[in-house]
């Protein structure tokens, strides 16, 4: 009897609690936001601490002493985490897949066999790439709005802005190694300084064969239940005063003020987990409109343009190793976009988002009513946000339709390159020396060869120009449509056929013949204009860039003042809530806890996977489930040394995290602020999280530092690297 009073009474306050929190806040989730890493003592630290976190605000961000923040970097475009004295980098595999691919033949194939170097001599270099820290951030919104007067156009702000950013950001960097940049938040009603410092010596230290790596492939991409081993180290050179310096074989490892120490107690449910990273972009704030588009619209075309490409490379692919190697990062790449748009419109359409959206613009429309100061400052949103859309609707598609289209043509891309540089660089080609655009325009040239194999793309040229065709509005086709029409029956196969085998930019030979001639005569620009590729870019730049790019930004242009008004609005109408503001590459803190999920009605998800689950896979015989003998005889041999928690390998974990991409390779840190996995990915059922959170459904992926140390250590025999981390259980 008692028992059940008693239960009941519990019933009954939670539902009390759950009816106040759903009665204030309406769409900020518990455990939604990237936060700057400079205001989490204001908004977030309280919080943080009731989750299980047991350092304080500085001990994550200070300017006046060594902090986490100095551990964390950014790196291409993902993120890192420094883990040793000497500059060692952890980051995802697939972050440092392009590098990988870089060093890898047919014969040295360290995407299939990995690579680890066992002495620092043999880490190899990487043109390119570099490796930021923040050094702190400030903000500067007083002064940039000083210079800011509610008489400016659009076009007149962003002048101004750009003016002051460059001053604020030369005075930042003065007498200093760093550079600077000054960002937008809340669509330019809020700016912070960023000064970072940048090293462009990097090298490659370690990365596990794919089929640890990028296990799952792209059949598990955006998926848990999740078994990747998604990590690879790197690292940062400097001089020998430990200054950023071009690559030398002088340099020597960085010497690392701060780097984050390893916990491998392994988690447990409800643990403190905390995110620290670049997320790259987010859209929160979007109306019902944009969404609507981007669910009826933008997306489902998107898919369909991608299907296709990938279908003309995965072809290829599986005729021949080079070409599989060649196209291995261009493919990984155009799927896992493919991929998560499909996972956003599913959660998306679930979420009722759209409903959503509309219940706050109605909300927002009503408080704004409720008073004549706000009537004279936001009436004009949402009625202005209502009319742009609907004028954006017409050039947006073609805008989808030209990146996804006809910039998707991989040699539509490099003659445009071509072009480009020899227009912005007359100087160059009127100068004494033609041979310096040409030495240029060749290393252009080579790196666009060295992974093109051109039956890939005359297939995704005739496929790409049908479907822009089909879809698109005729007063958006490039001018050579009609020639294909007279000329060619209208088949764009026929017309491949012809392009490919007349223009010079399809072999690299005709580059080099080209190439010869242009320097030769530097000014004899007529040679290209006869090319047929050149013609075709030509027509594209002349209706696209022109009329559909052009048109496309300047009601973009429009939508910024307006989405400025309609989130300063919302701010004003719940002045108790922290808004955080779009991921824009800077850096954030993101917390949550670890948790499972129910993916839906009756299936639980755990909140870790094991060794054991990448066997089971292996079952099933799917290629992308292939495993390396070696991980194998460990597993079977049960011998996986010091890394087992609870008896059990573990090889991925979720938490309830918010992050995006650019949080790859981010550290995922506990309660003491120590290490206990690297993020890689978002779960399928929450991949609506740039667009709207769920806290029932969205987790972030990490792959667990045990499996990590296991991997290094066990399987690859690389146990030195181990000997530089801090490691604690
Ligand atoms: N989905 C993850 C992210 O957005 C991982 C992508 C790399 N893996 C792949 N199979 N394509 O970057
Ligand atoms: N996989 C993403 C990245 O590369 C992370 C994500 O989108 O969740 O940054």
């Amino acid at each position: 009897m008692r028992a059940s009073l008693k239960f009941k009474f519990i019933m009954i306050r939670n539902l009390l609690f759950l009816l106040a929190f759903t009665a204030v806040s309406f769409p900020v989730f518990p455990g939604e936001g990237m936060w700057l890493p400079s205001l989490l003592e204001k908004y977030n630290i309280e919080e943080m601490q009731r989750k299980g976190f047991r350092l304080s605000a500085e001990d994550i961000y200070s300017t006046d002493r060594p902090s986490m923040k100095d551990a964390v970097v950014r790196i291409g475009g993902c993120t890192g985490v420094v883990v040793s004295e000497r500059g060692l980098v952890l980051t995802n595999h697939h972050c440092a897949y392009r590098a990988i691919q870089s060093h890898s033949s047919v014969d040295n194939d360290y995407l299939t066999d990995g690579f680890w170097a066992m002495t620092e001599d043999e880490e190899l270099p990487n043109r390119g790439l570099t490796v930021t820290f923040l050094v702190r951030m400030e903000d500067v919104t007083e002064r940039v709005l000083s210079v800011l007067d509610d008489g400016m156009d659009e076009n007149q702000r962003q002048a101004a802005v750009n003016i002051i950013s460059g001053i604020l950001e030369d005075e930042a960097v003065e007498g200093t190694r760093y550079n600077a940049a000054v960002n937008s938040f809340y669509f330019g009603s809020e700016y912070y300084l960023f000064v970072y410092d940048v090293f462009e010596d990097v090298r490659l230290v370690g990365a596990p064969p794919s089929s640890v790596g990028k296990f799952g492939g792209d059949t598990d991409n955006w998926m848990w239940p999740r078994h990747t081993g998604d990590f690879a180290f790197f690292r940062i050179y400097a001089d020998d005063e430990n200054e950023p310096a071009p690559f030398s074989g002088e340099n020597v490892p960085y010497r690392s003020p701060v780097h984050m120490p390893v916990s491998a107690g392994g988690v447990r449910e409800n643990d403190f987990t905390m995110v620290f990273g670049f997320p790259g972009s987010t859209r929160q704030y979007l109306t019902s409109h944009a969404v609507d588009m981007l669910i009826r619209m933008r997306n489902p075309h998107s898919i369909r343009l991608r299907d296709e490409r990938l279908a003309a490379m995965g072809r290829e692919m599986e005729r021949s190793d080079t070409v599989r190697i060649k196209y291995a990062s261009k493919f990984a790449s155009v799927s896992n976009a493919w991929k998560r748009w499909q996972g956003e419109n599913r959660g998306l359409e679930r979420l009722d988002a759209i409903e959503r959206k509309r219940a706050i613009e109605r909300r927002f429309a009503e408080w704004v009513e409720g008073s004549p100061e706000r009537m004279s400052r936001y009436s004009g949103v949402l009625p202005g946000l209502d009319s742009l859309y609907s004028l954006l609707e017409h050039f947006t598609l073609a805008f989808d339709y030209g990146q996804e289209a006809l910039y998707a043509i991989e040699a539509v891309r490099f003659v445009n390159d071509f072009l480009r540089l020899t227009e912005t660089r007359t100087d160059l080609r009127q100068g004494t020396d033609p041979a310096r655009l040409t030495s240029v325009l060749s290393q252009v040239s080579g790196n666009f060869f060295r992974d093109y194999h051109q039956p890939v793309d005359r297939r995704i040229f005739s496929m790409m120009l049908t479907m822009y065709r089909e879809n698109i509005d005729e007063e958006f086709h490039p001018a050579f449509f009609g020639e294909v029409t007279t000329g060619f029956d209208s088949d764009f196969d026929r017309f491949a056929d012809h392009v490919f085998s007349e223009s010079a930019f399809v072999t690299p030979r005709g580059v080099a013949d080209l190439l010869y001639v242009l320097e030769q005569d530097a000014a004899g620009p007529d040679l290209l204009e006869d090319d047929i590729f050149v013609r075709i870019v030509g027509d594209i730049r002349a209706v696209y860039n022109e009329n559909v790019i052009s048109e496309w930004n300047s009601l973009n242009d429009q939508l910024t003042p307006l989405y400025r008004l309609f989130v300063e609005g919302l701010r004003e109408m719940e002045p108790e809530r922290a808004f955080y503001p779009d991921a824009n590459r800077t850096l954030r803190v993101a917390y949550g806890q670890v948790r499972g999920y129910y993916p839906r009605d009756a299936v639980y998800y755990n909140k870790y996977t094991t060794l054991s689950g990448v066997m089971e896979k292996n079952l099933t015989g799917d290629p992308d489930y292939n495993i390396p003998d070696r991980l194998r005889e460990l597993y079977d041999a049960g011998d996986m040394g010091r890394w087992t928690v609870n008896g059990e390998m573990r090889v991925g974990f979720i938490a309830s995290n918010h992050t995006t991409g650019g949080n790859s390779g981010s550290p995922v840190i506990n309660g003491d602020g120590h290490l206990i996995g690297v993020n890689f990915d978002r779960v399928w059922e929450g991949t609506m999280s740039d667009i709207m959170f769920d806290p029932a459904k969205c987790r972030n992926i990490s792959v667990d530092v045990n499996y990590i140390l296991f991997i290094t250590e066990m399987f690859a025999g690389a146990g030195h690297i181990l000997e530089e981390m801090t490691i604690l259980r």
